[in-house]
This record gives structure tokens, sequence and C-alpha cells, in this order.
């Protein structure tokens, strides 16, 4: 897209001596009030070089650039000079730029095939995918979209937790209660109810504590047995995890796990252990990082075996070595967060500087109206169940309003989970939140099924149009029927794009991308209001057409950063 605010630098800089074009660039405003111009500068600061009261000086810079082809209007009030952009011109020029880039535009080569890790969604293995595991999957998915539409090389990895202790205490409930059927039939609800047993059960027997710890050892050794069932465990449980990930459309290249760094920690500690970094206390392997006011990374147990932070450890080096990553970002809740301070700080302390490169995006916490959830005591909320039940109240929605629709199965699908992930990726990810099925299918205000709505609309008015967009496109267009503030506004909106999505990439924040589509939907629906699209003549209704189109592909492109479906009809 033509970056207008340097092309108004570039102007005044060679308008006025004594300006150079990036210090103007750096001071000019966007007005809130848009009375006050498309867009302002500010001419305070230049009283010392001109000797000038700043009013002076800004009638000064005025006048000079007022001739500018770029400009419809220029005024100076007080001390800024006030730039009313010709409307005809930036018209043109954004639309142009939508219809010759589609599904393409807001897309850039800034990444220039840098690559960058995203590691995302990461549940445990044989524990319930439940809601609270939303957050990461569909803000990380969201992530990788905006460094993938930037130009970025990105690595997807699901960071599993499918090690640790309590695969010892996994396999010990399932030898004391367990029945292969029932795991074949519900692996992960059966699991869990092993789990909850095994916690019920140790506080009366703490011996069962001790016999899981063993078995936990063995599996580290490798013993058959052990690591049979392990496998098993995990590759069930991978089974339900995929039919959540393909109901979201999420997908990953790479599912390598904390077990799958079980060999490569023995390097870290000789690592460690080489750079005096180790030290010991009560049997157990720490670094400690009281200089740095954080409580000691444990590095291993005193029985010998890893921890959960080891396994980051190894797992950052290996993926340094394997991708020469840019950015290594990991999409992971803010109770981890002194976790991820820690092991940052030994990477540091081991000597590699690109521990800088190691992002941890944190998110606040979901809870339930009902109250907390807790994996211990059964009380969890399915991430799959919820899925199921927004796609199923969106049917009975869909089939009540009589809704235009090919497939109201599909629709339903569409529409419902995407209203799910819209809600997720509305608020500022740092935010806790609290689930509340009124809100996810409240379908009027902000939501993902009004935006769905206000796309589909805008199809409904090019299919009706029946017109070519192409052949409109190559021909003559007469832009001054996009002037009044509704059709102007919306140009204005979708103007903003690309550098919305360069804004939400470099803050880590979908968000960003969420309120703005909401923008782009209300604008297009006030032009739709206020305006007549297909009026009868034909100059108009061509150019109007085209905004239309336009305005249709950026929600369309926005949709798509989140990972929600933007349908033709509904
Ligand atoms: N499996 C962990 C959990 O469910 C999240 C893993 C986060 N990623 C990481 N590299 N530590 O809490």
């Amino acid at each position: 897209m033509k970056d207008i605010k340097k092309e108004i630098a570039a102007v005044i800089a060679g308008a006025v001596e004594g300006l150079d074009a990036e210090g103007v660039e750096a001071l000019i405003e966007i007005p809130a009030d848009s009375s006050m111009g498309d867009y302002a500068y500010p001419c305070f600061r230049l009283a010392k070089t001109f000797r000038k009261a700043p009013p002076l000086i800004a009638a000064d810079i005025a006048s000079a650039i007022s001739g500018s082809p770029l400009f419809e209007k220029v005024q100076n009030v007080n001390a800024y000079v006030n730039m009313f952009l010709s409307k005809e011109e930036f018209a043109k020029t954004t639309v142009d730029e939508v219809l010759e880039a589609k599904d393409a535009f807001g897309r850039s080569d800034i990444g220039g095939g840098k690559t960058v890790i995203v590691e995302y969604s990461s549940p445990n293995i044989a524990k319930p995918f439940h809601i609270g595991h939303i957050r990461s999957t569909v803000i990380g998915n969201s992530i990788y979209k905006l460094y993938d539409a930037l130009g970025y090389n990105v690595v997807r990895i699901n960071h599993l937790g499918d090690y640790g202790t309590q695969f010892g205490k996994m396999i010990t409930a399932y030898r004391h209660w367990g029945c292969e059927e029932d795991v074949r039939r519900e692996p992960i609800k059966t699991l869990l109810s092993y789990y909850v047993k095994f916690h019920e059960e140790a506080e009366k027997d703490p011996s069962l504590d001790e016999e899981a710890r063993e078995t936990f050892a063995k599996l580290e050794k490798g013993e058959k047995e052990e690591v049979e069932l392990w496998q098993w465990f995990r590759s069930e449980s991978l089974k339900e995890f995929s039919r959540v990930y393909d109901m979201l459309g999420i997908s990953f290249d790479s599912y390598a796990g904390e077990s799958f760094y079980s060999d490569k920690m023995p390097a870290v500690l000789d690592e460690l252990r080489e750079k005096g970094l180790l030290k010991e206390s009560q049997g157990a392997q720490i670094v400690d990082l009281s200089e740095w006011n954080m409580a000691p990374a444990l590095i291993t147990k005193s029985d010998g075996s890893s921890l959960y932070i080891t396994r980051d450890i190894a797992a950052a080096i290996y993926r340094k070595k394997t991708y020469d990553f840019y950015k290594n970002i990991y999409v992971v809740a803010s109770q981890q967060n002194l976790h991820f301070q820690q092991w940052f700080k030994v990477l540091e302390l081991m000597g590699k500087e690109w521990y800088k490169d190691c992002i941890h995006v944190p998110f606040g916490l979901v809870s339930l109206e009902e109250g907390t959830m807790s994996t211990r005591h059964g009380r969890v909320v399915f991430l799959e169940d919820v899925l199921n039940r927004a796609v199923e109240k969106t049917r009975e929605i869909i089939l009540e309003k009589n809704v235009n629709t090919e497939s109201a199965d599909e629709t339903a699908k569409t529409v419902g989970i995407g209203a799910v992930m819209f809600q997720e990726l509305s608020n500022n990810r740092i935010k806790d939140y609290t689930f509340s099925w009124d809100e996810v299918l409240n379908f009027d205000g902000e939501t993902g099924p009004y935006v769905q709505y206000t796309h589909a609309r805008a199809c409904s008015v090019l299919r009706n149009a029946g017109a070519d967009i192409e052949k409109l496109a190559a021909g003559h267009i007469d832009w001054s029927y996009i002037c009044s503030d509704a059709a102007y506004g919306l140009v204005k909106l979708i103007y903003r794009f690309p550098e919305t999505v360069a804004e939400a990439a470099d803050k880590f924040e979908p968000s960003v991308v969420t309120r703005y589509i909401v923008d782009v939907a209300q604008g297009f629906n006030k032009f739709y209001h206020d305006e007549h699209i297909l009026t009868d003549n034909e100059d108009e209704r061509n150019a109007k057409l085209l905004l239309t189109f336009a305005a249709m592909q950026t929600i369309r492109n926005g949709l798509a950063l989140l990972g929600i479906k933007a349908p033709e009809k509904m």
C-alpha cells in the first residue's frame, strides 16, 4: 500500500527549506476529529529553527503545500497544518490496491523469509483438552497467521506435555484399576478418572506415590512395559486432540513434545556443569538465581529424574540448532511467567546470546461462571463439548431465523465455531475473562457472527448486481462518488489494514485485528444503510460496487488472520 504519511512528509520537506522528510514523518498525526483533516502536522517544535511563532510557521507551510495534487484542502489551525486528502485520489489508490492483491491484501514481505517459531496449544496428554486450552491454541494460531502474512517462514510447534512424573501416576493407576476397553472407548475421560482416583487413594495410602515415582523412573530408563503403556496413552490422546484441531481448522508442523527431549537432556546437564552453573541442593541439582531475585531453577530431582524446566532448556537449544530461528515465540499462560523468566536467565548464564530472541507471550486466565476448574477433582469443561454445543445452538438459530444458506450444517459449524474463536480473540490477551454462553452466542454486537453476516451481506450485494468485478476494475471509474462521509470513512478504514496487521504481529496481539474488522464491518453497514448502492446511475453504481468488494475482501482477509472462515451466504 502506498504510504500516505511518507508521501505527505516528502511534499512538506520538498516545499519548505530546512525540513527533512524523516523528521516530518515522525511528527505527522491522524487527528481524532476528522474535521481537523485526515492528517495534521504540529509545528510547535519548529519555533527554534525558524525563529517564529508556531502558528505563523503552520500558516507558511499550509500555503506552501496547498498546490499539491495530494490534497483537496490544506488549512492551518493554531500551530497545526491540517491536511485533507484528495478523496478521489485516495479512494482510487486504496480500492485499486485491494482489487489487485485480493486474498493477498494485507500481506507483505517485511519478514524476508526469516524463520519464526510459534509454539502454541501444547496440552498435556492423558489429560482433558479443556476450555482453558482454547486460549493458547487460538491465540497462537492467529499469531502464526500474522507472521506468515508478513513474509516470515513460520514453524508451528505443539510442545505436548507428554512426559513427567504424572505418567508414573497414570501407569500406576491403570495397573491397579484400569480397563483396556474403557480406555479405547473413551481415552481421556477414562484416563482422567484414573488420575482422580489415584489422588484420592494416595491420600489414604502414600505408598502409591512411591510406586508412581519408581514407575516414572523406569519410563525414563526406557523399560519396555512402561514405555508401551505410555505410548498407547499418547496416541489415544492425540486422536482426541486432533478431532478438536480439525474442528478449529488448526494444524502444526511439529508435535515434538517434552518426551522428544528426554535423550537430549544429558548434554544440557553436562554443559551446565562445565560452565559451573549447577549446584547441589538436598540431593537435587539446581541453578541458583537468587542474585536475580528468583527461586532456583530445579534441573534434576534428587532421584535423578528430569524436570519440566530442563526439557524447556533442551528444547530451546535444539530449536536454535535445527531452525536457526530469528524469533522463538511461546504462547503460554501468564501463570508460567516465572518459569519462563527462570529458564531464559539460565540460557543467558550459559552464554547463549540468542536467549533474547526467545519470547514468552502470556495470556490471562479463563474461568467458568460456575467456579474454577480442577483436573484433579475432575471439574472440567471439555473444549470439544463447548464447540459442539456452539454448533448445535447456532443450528437452532439458523433454522429459527430461516437464514439464507446452502447447507445449515456447514453454516452452523462455520458460524458456531467462529463465534467461540472470535470472542477468544476479542479482548487483550492478558486480560482474565469468564467464559459465558450468553456472550459467545450473542449474535448481535461486536461478535463473530455479526462480522460474518456483514461479509455475507456484501457478497449478496455483489451477487445481486451481477457485476463482473474484473471488468469493472479495468474500466474507467468515477471516484467522485466515493466522497460522502460513510463511503470515504470506509475507504479510510480499509487503507489501514496492512498497518493493522503489522501492529498486531508486533504486539503479538490478534485482538488488534479483531477490533479492526469490527470497525470495518460497522463502516460497511453504515455505508450500506446510508446510501443506495445499486442505483440506476451506472458510474455511481460501479464505484460503489468496487468499494463494496474492497470492504468484503478486507473483512474476509481479516477473519482469515484470526483463523475464521467467511461464508458467502448466511
Ligand atoms: N503443557 C504445558 C501445560 O499444559 C504447557 C507447555 C508450555 N510450553 C512450554 N514450552 N513450556 O501447562
